[in-house]
């Protein structure tokens, strides 16, 4: 497997390299991969000027999958839109046709005094969100800030065609049949009519997938209803914006965002892999963050792009021997249990690995 690196900003560096360490201990059994680094976000900025420049783009085009930390910081805030890491990471979305985001939000047993919520309401919680990455408000025109009128006026636009609505659908509904057989669609058709139009393409698809039982939720209702009662849901179908807030609610129900994975695919299983939070510039640099999204992207990335499921699980497995023994990163860390920093962890994972 070709894999291309790209570390990022902030905390990106210092977890993506827990997630390499892992992976290099498989390769020690056998396990074939090839990694070559390439800048994305605040740092390409500051070497090239552009978030995703054109060497990183090569190395990611030519690759089978990529592994990405995190991208951002303060530092660039102030930054022309287009020069912005977030653009970046928007970019090498959208140039890679990562339209489906796949989130899944997992409860280890022990960490259920970590969540926010009362053990019982979380316990053996799995959710897997499908986010659509690749349209919805995120990249619609006409955007910007004008002057119109001699007032300031902010722009952007929400659209979905139904193709895009259409594939997404798909891969919801598959992963629905692997799973639970249950999809929730997640939209706001009250007000808004390109979400009436998702959910139109959701119910003509539907048929096509008898097994699975598909229903409907305003996405208000959705956010109260994942802290209310998470163990309702099996798959989450919605949009890019819906999607990223509700991914970041679901993964607290989990103890952390540090422990959340993520998958982006593309039509042929090509992806790339990222924890669901970002650079964390309040904790960078200090060797205390939580690698284990990161680590558990890179287990995502055997599974769909490496089609090799026994590595897959394996560093799940080791992952939950390490959460068992009672190891912890500050942000999931409880009384009783060991505080560890990013290394610390990461080591503890090759050792049960
Ligand atoms: P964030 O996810 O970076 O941080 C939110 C909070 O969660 C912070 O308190 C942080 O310390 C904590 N946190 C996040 N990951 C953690 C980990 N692995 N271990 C322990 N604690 C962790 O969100 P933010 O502060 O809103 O954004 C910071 C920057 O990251 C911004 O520039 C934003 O655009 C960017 N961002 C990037 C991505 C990405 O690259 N995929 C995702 C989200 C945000
Ligand atoms: C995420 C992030 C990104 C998003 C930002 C950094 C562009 O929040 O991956 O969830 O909104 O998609
Ligand atoms: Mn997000």
């Amino acid at each position: 497997m070709k894999i291309c690196v790209l570390p990022g900003d902030g905390i990106g560096v210092e977890i993506i390299a827990e997630a390499v360490r892992v992976l290099d201990a498989l390769k020690s059994d056998g396990l074939k991969m090839e990694m070559e680094y390439a800048e994305l976000g605040g740092c390409a900025v500051d070497s090239t000027g552009s978030p995703y420049p054109e060497a990183t783009q090569k190395l990611a085009r030519a690759a089978d999958a990529v592994l990405l930390g995190a991208v951002g910081g303060p530092k660039w805030d102030v930054l022309p839109r287009p020069q912005r890491p977030e653009r970046g990471l928007l970019g090498i979305r959208k140039d890679l046709n990562l339209f489906a985001n796949l989130r899944p939000a997992v409860l280890y047993p022990e960490l259920a005094n970590a969540s926010s919520l009362k053990p019982e309401i979380v316990s053996g919680l799995d959710i897997l969100i499908v986010r659509e990455l690749t349209g919805d408000i995120y990249f619609g025109e006409p955007r910007g800030i004008a002057v119109e009128d001699g007032k300031r006026v902010g722009r952007n636009t929400m659209i979905y065609n139904e193709d895009e609505i259409r594939r997404i659908g798909h891969v919801a509904f598959k992963s629905a049949q692997k799973r639970n057989k249950k999809l929730c669609s997640v939209d706001k058709m009250n007000v808004l009519e390109t979400t009436q139009l998702w959910r139109d393409v959701m119910i003509e698809i539907s048929s096509e997938y008898p097994d699975v039982e598909l229903s409907h939720m305003l996405v208000d209702n959705c956010a109260m209803q994942l802290v209310r009662a998470p163990k309702q849901f099996d798959v989450v179908v919605t949009g890019n914006m819906f999607g990223d807030i509700l991914s970041d609610e679901a993964s607290m129900l989990t103890g952390s965002i540090g422990m959340l994975p993520s998958a982006s695919l593309d039509q042929n299983n090509k992806g790339m892999y990222e924890p669901c939070h970002g650079s964390a510039p309040d904790i960078a640099g200090k060797g205390v963050a939580n690698p284990l999204a990161t680590i558990l992207s890179a287990a995502m990335m055997l599974r769909y792009s490496g089609n090799n499921e026994a590595a897959a699980v394996r560093i799940e497995a080791a992952v939950k021997k390490v959460l068992a023994a009672g190891l912890r990163t500050g942000d999931i860390w409880e009384e009783g249990t060991k505080r560890v920093g990013t290394r610390e962890m990461g080591d503890a994972v090759i050792a049960a690995l």
